[in-house]
């Protein structure tokens, strides 16, 4: 059911933990199955990603999700990290089931959520960077997100 990657990321995840000052913190939820994504972000003055970790309370593929999410915007800048979809990181983790697909839309919404923190934080405006909603569950039901 589940890829070698989506194993490896549920046994073994990446960047579990907490960032001390992080530069944005987001944290998002879906209120169906009740699971939390917390994300930070440790952002230099080029805007570029040095750090990334995060705290998942929820399902195996959320865990999975967050840890590939975390590797994927390490390095990149927040313009960068802004276009990682929930479908390029269940890309990176070589699918998942149908039914799992929302628990990739969180690590996406986290990583949104975290950029937007950031944005206020700094008093400047990441462009194309939508105020993030609280509880994903909301955006579920649009018809896109089809893997
Ligand atoms: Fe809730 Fe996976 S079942 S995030």
């Amino acid at each position: 059911m589940y890829s070698e990657k989506v194993m490896d990321h549920f046994n073994n995840p990446r960047n579990v933990g907490e960032i001390e000052n992080a530069s944005g913190v987001g944290t998002v939820g879906n209120a169906k199955c009740g699971d939390i994504m917390r994300m930070y972000l440790d952002i230099d003055e080029n805007q570029i990603i040095r750090d990334c970790k995060f705290k998942t309370f929820g399902c195996g593929a959320a865990v999975a999700t967050s840890s590939m999410a975390t590797e994927l915007v390490k390095g990149k800048t927040i313009y960068e990290a802004l276009k990682i979809t929930n479908k390029a990181v269940m890309e990176a983790l070589d699918g998942l089931p149908p039914v799992k697909v929302h628990c990739s839309l969180l690590a996406e919404e986290a990583i949104h959520a975290a950029l937007w923190d950031y944005a206020e934080k700094h008093n400047i405006k990441i462009e194309g960077l939508e105020k993030p909603v609280n509880d994903i569950s909301e955006k579920e039901e649009a018809p896109e997100e089809e893997y």
